[in-house]
């Protein structure tokens, strides 16, 4: 079996301020700078990559932003490229994720773009994939899930797929408190991994696919416990550099 190492995503949404981020980067820093076989992400606002990138420096924690433009430069107000995060010491974007899909009506095609776009900039794109509670209720998951990794991909090219993570974030369990059962999730988990097998075998065995909605340091270790769990993207519990560092380290007793 595949060992793939596991990842741990923070998601600062928009939240953060100097004094903060600050405060939280100390308190998880040392944590991930001693337990270096899972990998620790924080993907923060853009305003505030400058000083983040300052306070990562020489430690293991990983920088990565929350979204990214599919062009490369020019006339497009608002927009920020890939080239411009490197620039910043981003490693990682998160894309598609169901807040952008909704609040900014952004869709397969495009998150596959920005995904493309990244990777060709050195990034690796978290993309995000997940079904409403509507959805769930209709018994869409797969249907939707398939549409939104199938879309994504066929912009990314499958010669790239291994650079990618994807994220599964039932739309219902993000900042409700309400986590998909771990049962559940591996399910999804499994399903999409199937996907990308049938594309390519040896990617299929490599891509980390993570869980996000509500992962809290009590749900973390049953979440990532389970197979096909490579990690979480965490939102709210990432603003609490307790409560993330605990996250941090559940993921790390996986690996024992
Ligand atoms: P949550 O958010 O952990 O607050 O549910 C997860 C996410 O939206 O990435």
């Amino acid at each position: 079996m595949i060992m793939r190492k596991q990842i741990v995503v923070g998601n600062w949404k928009m939240n953060g301020s100097r004094v903060t981020n600050e405060i939280l980067v100390s308190h998880v820093i040392n944590d991930v700078n001693e337990n270096v076989d899972v990998e620790c992400v924080i993907c923060v606002p853009f305003p505030f990559l400058g000083q983040v990138q300052t306070l990562v420096k020489n430690s293991e924690l990983s920088l990565g932003a929350q979204n990214v433009s599919d062009q490369v430069k020019g006339a497009f107000t608002g927009e920020v490229s890939a080239s411009m995060l490197t620039e910043f010491g981003c490693k990682f974007v998160i894309l598609g994720h169901s807040e952008r899909r909704m609040y900014n009506l952004e869709n397969d095609v495009l998150i596959g773009q920005k995904a493309r776009s990244a990777i060709a900039n050195g990034l690796t794109p978290i993309i995000c994939l997940g079904e409403s509670l509507e959805e769930r209720e209709a018994g869409d998951t797969k249907a939707i899930i398939k549409r939104q990794l199938h879309g994504a991909l066929g912009e990314v090219g499958h010669e790239s797929l291994e650079r990618c993570i994807f994220a599964y974030e039932p739309i219902w369990a993000i900042g409700t408190g309400k986590t998909a059962k771990p049962e559940a999730a591996q399910e999804v988990h499994r399903f999409i991994r199937e996907e990308i097998t049938h594309i390519d075998n040896y990617a299929g065995q490599q891509v980390r696919i993570i869980y996000g909605g509500s992962v809290k340091s009590d749900n973390a270790f049953e979440l990532f416990s389970n197979d096909d769990i490579d990690g979480g993207l965490v939102g709210g519990a990432s603003l609490s550099g307790e409560d993330f560092k605990k996250i941090y380290l559940a993921a790390k007793q996986k690996n024992k």
